[in-house]
């Protein structure tokens, strides 16, 4: 369809040359799909501009234009309507449809950029001695999403989990477990480590020698000192398969080869320092380096503190000219939560001004809301602690688990123990991606596993249901694609329409990084799917060309439906 809509967007520029003159040419057609099949299947929306330019009326000139375009060499139907103050409604003739049938493939292999870039995209980087917990959700499964898309766009994708493995709550956790004489060879869980970072920032917060001594550990630790050094790594080892366990049961892509902790820029510190000195970018004040903004009344970024520590910032800046620089990204994307906007926006303008992001280069900071309770404060436990991840995971599987068993109490025990996982996680990821992400989301069980709406359980259903529908034929996928489309019911048109702008609906998720373009876009496919099933009998069909054509429909939404949730990170199931 790119295709068709570029076919008519031809058409209408050497109408609009007809109609009004050849300067016109540079026109903007604004094609666009119609938003109601009524009105036809695409929309033009240059009247109105061409109106101003020209001091016409739009509705006049649409109509010129409309003369001139006739059947736009056979692309359309019936003439163009006029609607409104001067939208163009195009409704595309048969055979344009079939033609652009023809060209529909499964949507699986990575497509070639345009402009293929190399990017970087920083997600996930939970900071280390802690259980995950729910607020690691949202920049683990969107960063993800949006590694899978851009790969799928055919970029070089470089994943980077930034991991906090260097911050000053590593000073006080490991001064708490030289005082209780912690051994680093003992066999510790992560459980075990979350209760004693609550002990640890207890005391930190309340006994001034243990604060003072905490300080003091960190500068030991960065300076390689042994002890200190072995129960910092012993932390790092459980915390890093801890947070592997949670992505494997996520079923995201990252893996050992992406870690980039904090700890990986230190010995770049004092040369970025330097050089931001050198540059002009940062001045010292009050003894401690620092990065003012355009106003020097607003907080300064500080990068190397007055006792000589430097903080998260100094890492962000060493970490994004190594990403420039070294890795060679023509784009870094930074999937970090919204309450971090101004960091991000500090030390871009630092990194910028300093000279390090070549031209060309992009910077994107992609913020996201928090996750809600029911209440719609933050998402808690009931008693107020921050919720567990591995719980959340548990919790989605039982569920998912029910609804199953509910639906389709045959399913052998061991294969719904299987879509149990797929559905339930797949739940809680849809959920989270299909929200607009910069805004807040509540988080809802009997939603998420809602097998209507736009929900993981319905695209999975539909996807399952198309399955059953082959089995039943007794055809595969495969020999369906490689049927002829015939397209004649309005059902079978709309479907058409909707798989051919797959390719723009992932583009555009690369463009904006919204992953909820995509959901939306999916949850669309399906619905018209079902409309199509309920208005176009499939293997029962009228005659047998009929059968195949639809047979050959039902492949391709199967097909897209299964790739467009792969590039969320969702996997499908083939009964349910
Ligand atoms: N560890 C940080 C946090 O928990 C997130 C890291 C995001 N990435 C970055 N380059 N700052 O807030």
């Amino acid at each position: 369809m790119a295709d068709l809509q570029s076919k008519l967007e031809a058409a209408l520029t050497e109408a609009v040359a007809a109609a009004l003159g050849d300067e016109h040419r540079d026109a903007d057609p604004l094609v666009r799909p119609s938003n109601d099949p009524k009105f036809g299947d695409f929309q033009a929306n240059l009247a109105m501009g061409l109106g101003k330019k020209l001091g016409a009326k739009p509705r006049d000139l649409a109509e010129q234009i409309v003369a001139e375009l006739g059947d736009a060499g056979g692309l359309l139907d019936r003439p163009a309507e006029v609607a409104g103050p001067g939208f163009i409604n195009m409704a595309l003739s048969a055979p344009a449809l079939n033609d652009a049938a023809a060209q529909l493939q499964p949507p699986t292999q990575t497509s070639a950029a345009a402009t293929p870039e190399h990017v970087v995209i920083d997600y996930a980087g939970p900071n280390l001695a802690k259980e995950m917990h729910i607020g690691h959700l949202r920049s683990t499964i969107i960063g993800d999403a949006l590694a899978r898309v851009l790969t799928h766009l055919g970029h070089t994708v470089t994943r980077q989990n930034h991991i906090g493995d260097w911050g000053t709550q590593f000073g006080m956790l490991l001064q708490h477990l030289i005082e209780t004489g912690w051994n680093p060879q003992g066999d510790h869980r992560i459980a075990d480590l979350n209760t004693l970072y609550q002990e640890a920032k207890q005391r930190d917060d309340n006994e001034p020698a243990f604060a003072e001594a905490a300080r003091k550990r960190v500068v030991a630790l960065q300076s390689g000192e042994p002890e200190a050094r072995a129960i910092w790594l012993a932390l790092i080892d459980e915390s890093v398969r801890h947070m592997n366990e949670v992505f494997t049961r996520l079923g995201v892509l990252l893996t050992d080869d992406d870690l980039k902790p904090e700890s990986f820029y230190n010995d770049k510190l004092q040369e970025t320092c330097a050089l931001l000195e050198q540059a002009g970018v940062a001045k010292v004040s009050d003894g401690a380096l620092c990065v003012f903004g355009e106003s020097e009344d607003a907080a300064p970024l500080i990068i190397r503190k007055s006792d000589g520590g430097y903080g998260y910032a100094t890492t962000d800046l060493a970490a994004v000219r190594y990403r420039v620089q070294e890795v060679g990204a023509d784009r870094v994307v930074y999937v970090v939560d919204h309450r971090q906007r101004e960091h991000f926006h500090k030390f871009f303008a630092a990194a910028q001004k300093a000279g390090w992001i070549g031209e060309g280069v992009r910077l994107d900071y992609v913020p996201f809301g928090t996750i809600l309770g029911k209440d719609r404060k933050p998402f808690k436990t009931r008693e107020g602690t921050n919720v567990r991840l591995g719980d959340v995971l548990d919790e989605a599987v039982q569920r998912a688990e029910r609804v199953i068993a509910e639906k389709n109490p045959d399913l052998p025990a061991d294969e719904r123990n299987d879509v149990a996982r797929a559905v339930g996680i797949g739940a809680v990821k849809y959920a989270d991606l299909s929200n607009d992400r910069v805004k807040d989301y509540v988080f809802d069980w009997d939603r998420m596993l809602s097998l209507e709406g736009n929900t993981a359980p319905y695209l999975l259903y539909s996807y399952a249901r198309i399955q059953s529908i082959f089995r039943k034929g007794g055809v595969t996928p495969d020999e369906a694609a490689g049927f002829a489309i015939d397209v004649s019911e309005s059902g079978e048109r709309q479907l058409v329409l909707k798989l051919a702008q797959f390719d723009a609906a992932v583009a555009s998720v690369g463009e904006s990084l919204e992953p909820h373009r995509l959901c939306t876009y999916l949850f669309e496919l399906a619905t018209l799917y079902h409309r199509f099933y309920e208005s176009c009998p499939v293997l029962k069909a009228e005659d047998e060309p009929t059968k195949h054509s639809r047979l050959a429909l039902c492949g391709l939404v199967a097909a897209t439906l299964k790739r467009g949730l792969d590039l969320l990170g969702i996997r499908v199931v083939e009964r349910m």
